[in-house]
């Protein structure tokens, strides 16, 4: 049998992809527009039309191979934020960005620093490319413990990913936290924030201690709050320019096409879309605050500030999965807390539009009087 660089390749975890409304639909004999579709965290408005406008317009290119540094999407992305081009590399999602840091920033064996629970694929890749993942425990309702976070962190990881607002707690954390968690690190420890659901904070995020930090990249993506999941951008963004060269040169050549280049451009610019996001997020998670604080069998996990929460299962009998399948069966799609690395007592849930909210209480309502 041919030989792999590293046994994960073969045995190792897989990402487990929120189900399709397509795949439910058809298993479960739910009408498609009907089904709650709140286990990938998209934008509850879909697509930024900005993006989708430009695309259209752009058709003409396909046959032109594009600019192999995305040259005219990281001009829009340091125009939106204040930076040059030198200091921005943009990959086919954050994921694709955060393969290329653990690749350009650790050597095998070394280590890399993270929370347990964290977003799945830092410790997927970490194993697949053999470096040596190092877990930064949470504790109660998944309070991220950055004292217990920061002795981990003066050890001198060679990466250390901090995300904010957390996925899978949405758990938030402010400046101050951030600083003193910089501030313990090595100077050699390359620290990256992950601002994926920054936009759900109804904060700036933190792009502005990049000038303070020479070894911190922020990462973004353009998935979740510009509701272009489909489409596949993420950034990197560092004061440091020799933070990102590294990055350039290890980026697969052409990994951003003409209509990502293209869509992103617009993308970046439209405030009114994120905003219309945010403002759904920020309501239905009042709203189904106020529901699950009613329910006896499931309880909301304080904290969350992304578009996306915790609902912890308090009855014995039942688990997440059986939980899970039971929402499935009424056209509601979740993720299973086994599937992310917090176990069988939790589901992670997307904050989205009210019917779709609606659909959810009422499921777990009808589970709830089940027995
Ligand atoms: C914390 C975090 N970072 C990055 C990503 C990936 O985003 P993208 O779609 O840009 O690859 C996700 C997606 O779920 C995430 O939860």
């Amino acid at each position: 049998m041919v030989n792999v660089s590293f046994d994960a390749l073969r045995t190792g975890e897989i990402y487990v992809p929120g189900l399709s409304s397509e795949y439910v639909a058809k298993k479960y004999g739910v009408p498609i527009g009907d089904i709650a579709k709140l286990a990938s965290a998209e934008n509850p408005h879909g697509a930024s039309p900005k993006a989708k406008a430009a695309i259209e317009a752009a058709q003409g290119n396909l046959d032109i191979y594009p600019s192999w540094t995305a040259e005219h999407l990281r001009e829009a992305i340091g125009e939106r934020y204040g930076f040059k081009p030198e200091n921005i590399v943009c990959g086919s999602g954050e994921t694709e960005v955060i393969s290329m840091v653990i690749r350009a920033f650790a050597a095998p064996d070394q280590p890399i620093l993270m929370h347990d629970p964290c977003f799945p694929i830092y410790r997927i890749y970490t194993a697949c490319e053999g470096r040596n993942a190092v877990f930064a425990p949470t504790g109660e309702d998944f309070d991220p413990m950055i004292d217990n976070y920061i002795e981990l962190v003066k050890k001198g990881p060679r990466i250390a990913f901090v995300t904010n607002p957390n996925n899978p707690s949405g758990r938030f954390l402010n400046d101050e936290e951030l600083r003193k968690i910089f501030d313990a690190a090595p100077k050699d420890t390359l620290l990256v924030l992950d601002e994926a659901y920054i936009h759900y904070t109804e904060t700036d995020g933190s792009m502005h201690l990049l000038k303070e930090y020479d070894n911190l990249i922020v990462l973004r993506t353009f998935s979740k709050a510009f509701g272009l999941a489909g489409l596949r951008i993420g950034f990197a963004i560092s004061a440091n320019p020799d933070l990102i060269s590294p990055l350039l040169r290890i980026k697969p050549t052409w990994n951003m096409g003409q209509l990502q280049i293209i869509g992103g451009a617009a993308g970046v610019f439209d405030t009114e879309h994120v905003d219309r996001a945010v403002k759904t997020v920020s309501e239905m998670r009042k709203y189904v605050t106020g529901e699950m604080g009613k329910m006896n069998r499931f309880r909301m996990v304080p904290g969350s500030r992304a578009n996306f929460f915790l609902a912890e299962i308090l009855d014995p009998d039942l688990d997440s999965t059986i939980v899970f399948n039971e929402l499935l069966k009424r056209g509601v799609i979740v993720k299973d807390g086994t599937d992310i690395g917090v176990g069988n007592r939790y589901l992670r849930v997307d904050l989205n539009q009210k019917r779709h909210m609606d659909r959810y209480l009422n499921a777990l309502r009808e589970i709830e009087t089940q027995k």
